[in-house]
């Protein structure tokens, strides 16, 4: 039942109050006496004034008996809880009204009289009690004058014993009983507001909870849901915390998707690496089996086929080989890359130079059409080597006899396109979207020499220097791949 965030606060908040309320009623108890004892002190200030100047109570610094005694028994049966004496000028006893014993001192302090006396006090103003040693009490007081002389004081104890007992009597009964159902009323009602206001400001939370599990419990795949309370409009802390979640659940089904993916397309290089692998290797040993076994029985030409071709095969392993680890590097998020400006223009000059009696030899027509224009780029130098390289072999390649290759740059404001260009029959618009993926090869050119790894390491190289290859290619009418370069400053 305490599980639930709104059911921990009701519990703390009830534990507050009930602190809050046990300190409230414990202090008023501790200060109620000393208001009472103000209050009483502050309605009786005039009382022993008004007696003195009512009555002679001494006569030439003695004790005027019959006025004391009148006064004793006036006020004795007005209010039985104060008790009067007649004090002399340092303070001792000279008249009271009281059983035998029950006065314990003959002496009381005059300072807190003089206090009362001299009206800068605060009250309550607490003097000695002479029927308790023990603790002092409030008082009214009068200096009593005879033509100037002071004869004495008139000392009056307000509340006295039986005071005590009501006091007592209030604590244990009628403030402490108002008290305590004050404090269970408004207990009452603060935990029941806050029981609300707390359901309402935890529901959110709760809600989130719930969508959180949901997104769990669906392996996440199904971004997080939230209700329309999570609308953004209070724009609090929940609110945050919901539109967090919410993109968060969608990053992660993104990141979930991302390496399903990736794992899926590692598990296919694999087996189209170990295929690739295998296939080229298998001949070779065969071809080298047999030169092994039937060395004698092979004519010369024979056996030199069979080391053309295991040399052939052992070329595309190398290659094959090269071309995985050059890729694996490339895809490297760290790969580093060497900058430099250079002239486009002589770097495609030399590669093509390089290509040039190969598509001689295949009866294709190889030409640059570079202008004049500077043309230089910044850039991995090496990395671009290999794009054109890849570029212009693959022309070669898919170009049949009496084809032409042409290799150009475009110059605009900002940027170098280096476009190669071949005749032929093109691309089939279904395959263009996969010749820049691993080991793809179109279907009628995998039996011509190939890993199918070319474009795939050039549309890297783009990709680090923040370009991309595009490919233009129509039935009959050939194929032009571009890629562009930015203009380096110098
Ligand atoms: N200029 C082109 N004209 C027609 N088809 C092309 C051209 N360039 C590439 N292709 C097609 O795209 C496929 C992928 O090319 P890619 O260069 O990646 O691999 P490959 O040439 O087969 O092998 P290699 O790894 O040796 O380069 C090729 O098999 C080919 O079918
Ligand atoms: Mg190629």
């Amino acid at each position: 039942m305490f599980k639930r965030l709104s059911s921990k606060l009701i519990v703390t908040l009830f534990a507050l109050l009930l602190l809050m309320s046990a300190s409230f009623i414990g202090f008023a108890l501790w200060k109620t006496p000393m208001f009472l004892q103000e209050l009483n002190q502050r309605l009786n200030l005039e009382l022993a004034d008004n007696i003195v100047k009512e009555k002679n109570l001494m006569i030439n610094t003695q004790v005027n008996h019959e006025a004391m005694q009148s006064v004793f028994m006036g006020l004795m049966l007005v209010n039985p809880i104060i008790e009067v004496y007649l004090v002399d000028t340092q303070g001792g006893l000279l008249a009271y009204s009281a059983p035998k014993g029950v006065v314990k001192r003959q002496t009381i302090d005059l300072v807190p009289v003089q206090q009362f006396l001299s009206k800068e006090q605060h009250f309550p103003v607490l003097g000695n009690d002479p029927r308790d040693l023990s603790r002092d009490k409030v008082f009214s007081a009068a200096a009593i004058y005879d033509k100037q002389n002071l004869q004495g004081y008139l000392y009056i104890v307000l509340g006295g014993q039986a005071y005590d007992s009501v006091v007592e009597l209030l604590q244990s009964s009628y403030m402490l009983r108002i008290w305590i159902s004050a404090v269970i009323v408004s207990l009452l009602v603060a935990l029941l507001a806050g029981f609300m206001m707390f359901r309402h400001i935890t529901r959110r939370v709760h809600q989130l909870a719930k969508s959180m599990e949901k997104f769990k419990q669906s392996d996440f795949q199904h971004s997080i849901e939230l209700p329309d309370r999570f609308n953004g409009r209070s724009g609090d802390e929940i609110d945050q915390l919901g539109s967090t979640f919410h993109e968060m659940s969608e990053r992660i089904i993104h990141q979930v998707k991302l390496l399903q993916n990736n794992d899926t397309s590692r598990r296919e290089m694999v087996a189209n690496v170990s295929h690739d692998l295998r296939t080229p290797l298998a001949s070779l040993q065969g071809y080298l089996e047999t030169l092994k076994l039937k060395v004698d029985q092979l004519s010369d030409e024979q056996r030199q086929d069979y080391i053309d071709i295991a040399y052939k095969h052992s070329k595309r392993l190398r290659k094959l080989i090269a071309e995985l680890f050059e890729l694996s590097t490339l895809e490297n998020q760290d790969a580093p890359l060497h900058y430099e400006s250079f002239s486009m223009s002589e770097l495609v000059q030399d590669v093509s130079q390089k290509f040039r009696l190969e598509a001689e030899n295949k009866g294709l027509v190889l030409c640059t059409a570079i202008s004049a224009q500077p043309a230089f780029v910044r850039a991995d130098i090496g990395l671009i080597h290999r794009v054109l390289e890849n570029l212009i072999e693959n022309a070669i390649k898919y170009t049949p006899a009496g084809g032409k290759v042409s290799v150009s740059l475009l110059i605009s404001d900002q940027t170098i396109t280096t476009q190669i260009t071949n005749t032929g029959q093109g691309i089939a618009a279904e395959d263009i979207p996969h010749i820049f993926d691993r080991f793809y090869r179109v279907e009628k050119h995998r039996n011509l020499d190939g890993t199918g790894l070319g474009l795939a390491i050039a549309q890297r190289i783009m990709q680090l220097h923040n370009s991309r290859i595009e490919v233009q290619s129509r039935t009959n009418l050939g194929t032009t791949f571009s890629f562009p370069l930015l203009h380096s400053v110098s």
